[in-house]
């Protein structure tokens, strides 16, 4: 009963599937069940510790449909073969740029736009007012209150949109001071995360716009306003969560000029939906897109970076600072300190110190956490009385808090950006003269991940951050990671779903040989990640196109070149139009029962029954998207991210593409299929004069349009040889239409 409900509470909240199980069930409630129910949890991913409850024994790899004793996981990729012969990274390394975009040709703006400001910002709101309406657009503003929750913002807001709207533009990002009650939380990226909340509440599916102001630097310069750039990785996040009511983000130069006003508006007029830009930088040279592209790096120097006096791995007993630790000591480290909240406590954290110190280093482990100003300087204080001080840092700590943006309550967005965001502001403040300062950020800032927003506006931090201290002339590298191998935070659940996205595993040794390249070539900020982009595109674009890959070619080929498409949609239609019927039913239930079979690892279509709902076959989100990509692929059409979800069975599916196949290649087909339905009714229906020759009129005067358009002297030559009758009817069809009041 419980169970039941619980799960109807946790989807009414937005959680996607939630995994619900209880021990105890009438007439069984023995061992079993309560094995029954660790096991549930544990095919979900959550670590459940066997030993403390089996007697020993050894792990067996279970498929998930245990029937015909046939092996259902998909292969993994065998680390060997998959570890890099060589360990030329090159493949994996990655940068954002910015790209100047073309003037923008119209810059008129349209409708009633919501201006949301923060108190005190009244000149620029006034400027924004100013050059929306000079564009023509009519804007309406709501000061927003830093008290307002959620509930209290929705109110204002439906309250302030009586009339539709054409979107919503929010300079909220501005505000960088501390939120109340949440010192580490700029007001500004609280509030943009409220009013994302409000305006879904409060059922205003426009889009969002959110403006900052210098929150990036376009020429790898330093960044004026750090803070803001916590709200840009956040709001993309919403982007990728929330497409249908996504505009997206633009960063104004401090000073306006002429142009910046214009720029604006034509950036608001970007149709995102259609690939228009939403990552958007105005300044005085121009207008900005963002943009991954690959980087080679500065190239292999001879020199390499040495570790002296003390390294301080701050998240140094986790997954990652492991594997650095062990690295530094190979790299000569005289001493390392490796510092986290449980410090010794934390498990293999003794058996690690043990390690390096075998390995040659001095080792400590302490316990602090960097989130903690105070603490943070006890530490380094520490660490200078008992030895060398400081000379490197390498900022591992950091905790990857996932929820929807839609779930997320201040409290969250301070618990990740503790650590990381925090924790690198305070060695950042506290240390001078270091040899290195080593962040490591991860993809969610550079690219954005669904589910992370809170961690990604904490490593957004370290990225923006690291550009500062490098415009200061001090040392500073950042790496916005893939997913590692070899435990830590990727492990798990969060690890599956994203080797399933395309971010394949980084062999630990070999990812950390690739930090080591970059600081040998003492690089700033990149981004580092095994992508296998035939995967990972469609699934980041599935929602809606990203101009950020457009400069990835192999995105943009898995994305699909349209003329391929072209090439074998019209193949498809071809083949189909060869075809009765029953003909193409069979052929293309066949094609996704194939296709689904490979997506699902199955050996042949024989495992997907035509009837049955992929749900039950094991499809989930990504692999759906997989199998629409294949689709997409396999019949040239551009079909919905959601096919499996809307056309729930092979056979529906099947005849979901077929309609679109044979109508995606000519009007013909199409106009035939609606001739057959007009023949239908006009052949069992009885009509008095007046609606007889009425439709005689029209279905001539179609007739007239089909036989290529009727000249005009052809219909002189119709009205010389037409009847009176013919004649009266015509007059009178075509003064039927015509309302004379
Ligand atoms: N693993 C990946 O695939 C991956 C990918 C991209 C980026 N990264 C980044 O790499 C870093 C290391 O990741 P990981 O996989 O090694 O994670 P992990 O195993 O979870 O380790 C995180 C470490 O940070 C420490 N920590 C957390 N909050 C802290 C605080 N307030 N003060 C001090 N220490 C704190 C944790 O120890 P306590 O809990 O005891 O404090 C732990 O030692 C993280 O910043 C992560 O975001 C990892």
């Amino acid at each position: 009963m419980l169970t039941a409900g619980v799960i109807d509470i946790l989807e009414n909240l937005g959680r996607d599937e939630p995994t619900v199980t209880g021990t105890l069930r009438r007439d069984d409630g023995d061992a079993s069940r309560l094995l029954a129910s660790l096991a549930a949890v544990h095919v979900r991913g959550i670590a459940v510790d066997w030993a403390s409850v089996l007697p020993a024994g050894e792990k067996v790899a279970l498929p998930t449909y245990a029937f015909q004793r046939r092996r259902y996981w998909p292969e993994p990729v065998p680390r060997t073969h998959r570890q890099r012969k060589t360990l030329d990274t090159s493949d994996w390394r990655y940068r954002i740029t910015w790209t100047a975009l073309p003037e923008p040709a119209s810059t008129e703006l349209f409708g009633t736009w919501l201006l949301v400001v923060p108190p005190g910002f009244g000149a620029i709101a006034e400027s924004c007012t100013q050059a929306l309406m000079q564009q023509g657009a009519e804007v309406r503003v709501l000061e927003a209150r830093n008290q307002d929750d959620r509930v209290a913002l929705a109110a204002r807001l439906t309250q302030a949109v009586e009339e539709p709207i054409a979107g919503v533009l929010s300079l909220l990002a501005l505000d960088e001071t501390p939120m109340a009650g949440f010192g580490s939380v700029p007001q500004g990226l609280a509030g943009t995360m409220i009013l994302a909340q409000a305006l879904g509440d409060a059922e205003i599916p426009v889009p969002l716009w959110v403006l900052t102001t210098e929150a990036v630097s376009t020429d790898g310069g330093a960044v004026t306003n750090p803070r803001q750039a916590e709200t840009w990785a956040f709001a993309r996040v919403i982007g990728l969560e929330h497409p249908d009511r996504w505009g997206g983000l633009i960063d104004l130069p401090a000073q306006w000029d002429a142009a910046t006003a214009t720029r604006l508006t034509a950036s608001l007029n970007s149709v995102v939906v259609e690939g228009g830009e939403d990552q958007v930088a105005i300044r005085v040279e121009g207008v900005f897109g963002r943009r991954l592209v690959r980087t080679t790096g500065s190239g292999k120097t001879d020199e390499q970076w040495t570790p002296s006096g003390t390294v301080l791995v701050t998240g140094g007993t986790g997954g990652v600072g492991g594997h650095v630790s062990r690295w530094l000591t190979e790299r000569g480290a005289p001493r390392i300190v490796l510092s986290s909240r449980s410090g010794p406590r934390a498990s293999g954290a003794v058996a690690m110190a043990a390690e390096l110190a075998e390995k040659g280093s001095e080792a400590s482990v302490l316990a602090a956490d960097v989130g903690d100003r105070v603490q943070t300087a006890a530490m380094l204080d520490w660490i200078a009385a008992s030895g060398p001080a400081v000379s490197s840092v390498m900022h591992a700590a950091g905790a990857g808090l996932a929820g929807p943006v839609d779930g997320m309550v201040p409290a969250e967005l301070e618990g990740s950006l503790n650590a990381k965001a925090l924790g690198a502001m305070h060695l950042d403040e506290l240390t001078q003269d270091l040899d290195a300062f080593v962040v490591f950020s991860s993809g969610a800032a550079a690219w954005g991940s669904g589910q992370l927003s809170g961690y990604a506006a904490a490593n957004g931090a370290l990225d923006v951050l690291v550009e500062n201290r490098r415009a200061r002339g001090e040392a500073g590298t950042s790496v916005a990671w893939g997913l590692w191998g070899g435990g830590g935070m990727g492990e798990g659940l969060a690890g599956d779903v994203l080797q399933r996205m395309g971010m394949r595993e980084m062999d630990p040794r070999v990812a950390v040989g690739a930090l080591a390249e970059v600081l040998d070539a003492d690089e700033g900020v990149l981004a580092i990640g095994d992508i296998d982009w035939d995967r990972f595109a469609p699934v980041f674009t599935a929602q809606r196109p990203s101009p950020l890959l457009a400069l990835i070619d192999e995105a943009q080929r898995a994305l699909g070149t349209t003329e391929e498409e072209a090439a074998s949609g019209s193949a498809l239609a071809e083949r189909l139009a060869g075809m009765d019927r029953v003909g193409q039913d069979e052929y293309l239930t066949e094609l996704v029962r194939t296709e689904a079979a490979t997506v699902l690892g199955h050996s042949s279509a024989e495992d997907v029954p035509p009837d049955r709902p992929f749900k039950d076959l094991g499809f989930d989100s990504l692999t759906a998207v997989d199998l629409r990509t294949r689709l997409n692929a396999a019949t040239g059409l551009k079909l919905p991210a959601t096919l499996v979800f809307d056309y729930p069975t092979p056979v529906v599916l099947a005849d979901f593409i077929r309609s679109r196949a044979v109508d995606e290649k000519s009007d013909y087909a199409m106009a035939l299929a609606e001739l057959k339905k007009l023949e239908a009714v006009l052949s069992r229906a009885s009509w008095n004069t007046d609606e007889r020759s009425d439709l005689t009129s029209r279905l001539e005067a179609l007739g007239g349009k089909v036989r290529g358009g009727t000249q005009p002297a052809d219909i002189d030559r119709e009205l010389e040889s037409a009847t009176d009758d013919e004649m009266f009817d015509l007059v009178e069809a075509e003064l039927r239409d015509v309302d004379f009041d």
